[in-house]
């Protein structure tokens, strides 16, 4: 890989097909230039790693001198604490457990399969709202809405106030793309801004649902008395802005790069439409194939590791690219070949180990009903632009827009 591999990545012209970069990045599964980040691409030792306790996900581990880490200000001068993505055992486990009380099992174990009809029903009505314009911006029309609408729903977050945060979150997802040219104080400033504005608005929620609770989540977060106590403040106003925005950036771009994918590839959404069930193994296969989150650029060391001949110093940058590593021949038979019949797929999609997506079962739900509905009510689907423009993010990718013509809706 040539000096310039990270810049690579990070280039927007290749967003639309990085999977050539990663193919390159493999020769080198440990990958390191001049101060950069270690870069790791193949399978087995991304995998590894993210089950290694010698690897930390709290930035305030890292002390060398490495660039390429994400935008974020030193953690004494940011509005909120680091949600539990960012954190370690034991604290990590502790509010990670906390918040799955109200959320999955063994105390709340209906609570995502409750949502399968309300689930549903939003993604009829929006699939309504399309109407028989014949063209359609899937993303503004459906994948974005879906989703945000959900995670406002679980959370008890007031629909109306979703642009308000539509832009806390665009900048903070952008933050988390590593920049090594960008001037990191200018967008550690525009992060910290946001992460202040949404922690406020979110404190007025919390107030008001500990007046009046409801079934939401964050009503019963905010109200808990498990076995770990209530969670403070501020612990509470980190969790609640980390689901917000991981429950909002991501199942976007698994939906549209679903529906892109299918696109392309009209015998498999033929099949989707003759048979709804085909969306689940459907659904494990594109977050192998086209990963939301392409790869993740914020662990550090805590002790020297060795991995493959290669020694990392303590306190070094770790860049774990996911999606090179759900393309690596060395794990999957043909990986360059999407293949929904695959049994064999253990991707690297919602991550693994300690920190492996919190929100699966939800995203998993979202991407079955809305792709499946689409493929059976939308008449005709075409892609209007391939490949589509993509927003600029390179660790959360997908398309900006995506342009469909269609001969109408299906009832
Ligand atoms: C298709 C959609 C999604 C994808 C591809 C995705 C992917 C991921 C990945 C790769 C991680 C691991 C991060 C790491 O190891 O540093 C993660 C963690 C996380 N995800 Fe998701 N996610 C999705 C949807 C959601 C939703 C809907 C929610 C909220 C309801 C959510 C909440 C979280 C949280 C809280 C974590 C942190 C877990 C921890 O640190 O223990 N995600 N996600």
């Amino acid at each position: 890989m040539t000096q310039s591999a990270l810049h690579q990545i990070l280039d927007y012209a290749n967003r639309p097909n990085p999977y050539p970069i990663y193919e390159e990045l493999r020769k080198t599964p440990v990958f390191h230039e001049d101060d950069g980040p270690y870069v790791i691409s193949t399978y087995y030792e991304i995998r590894s790693l993210l089950h290694d306790p010698r690897i930390s996900s709290d930035a305030r581990n890292l002390t060398s001198t490495t660039g390429g880490g994400p935008a974020e200000p030193p953690q004494e001068e940011s509005a909120l604490p680091p949600g539990f993505l960012k954190l370690d055992p034991p604290e990590h486990d502790r509010l990670r457990r906390m918040t799955n009380r109200p959320f999955g099992p063994p105390h709340s174990p209906h609570r995502v399969d409750g949502m399968r009809e309300e689930l549903h029903d939003i993604v009829s009505g929006l699939i309504d709202g399309i109407g028989d314009t014949g063209r359609i911006d899937l993303v503004e029309q459906f994948s974005y809405p879906f989703p945000v609408t959900v995670i406002c729903r679980l959370l008890g977050v007031p629909r109306e106030d979703e642009a308000r945060f539509h832009t806390w979150a665009d900048t903070l997802a952008a933050s988390l793309d590593p920049d090594p040219d960008a001037d990191p104080a200018g967008r550690g400033k525009e992060a910290h801004d946001a992460r202040m504005e949404l922690g406020m608005y979110l404190a007025g929620l919390i107030e008001e649902r500990r007046k009046n609770p409801g079934e939401d989540m964050l009503s019963q977060l905010a109200t808990a008395k498990g076995g770990d106590g209530p969670m403070s403040t501020m612990e509470l106003l980190s969790t609640a802005a980390l689901l917000l925005i991981a429950g909002h950036e991501t199942t976007v771009n698994l939906i549209t790069n679903g529906m892109l994918t299918l696109l392309r590839r009209p015998d498999v959404l033929q099949r989707l439409r003759e048979d709804p069930k085909l969306a689940v193994p459907l659904v494990e296969e594109l977050l192998r194939f086209e990963p939301p989150v392409q790869l993740l650029p914020q662990r550090t060391t805590l002790a020297d590791i060795e991995v493959r001949g290669v020694t990392i110093p303590k306190g070094a940058s770790l860049w774990l690219v996911l999606a090179s590593g759900n393309r690596d021949p060395q794990r999957f038979e043909n990986p360059d070949r999407f293949d929904p019949d695959r049994r064999d797929i253990q991707h690297l999609g919602l991550g693994s180990g300690i920190h492996s997506c919190f929100g699966a079962p939800l995203a998993r739900l979202e991407a079955q009903t809305a792709l499946s509905e689409l493929a059976r009510r939308m008449e005709n689907p075409r892609l209007l632009e391939d490949p589509p423009p993509y927003r600029q993010n390179a660790v959360l990718r997908g398309p900006r827009h995506l342009p469909i013509a269609c001969d109408g809706i299906r009832p």
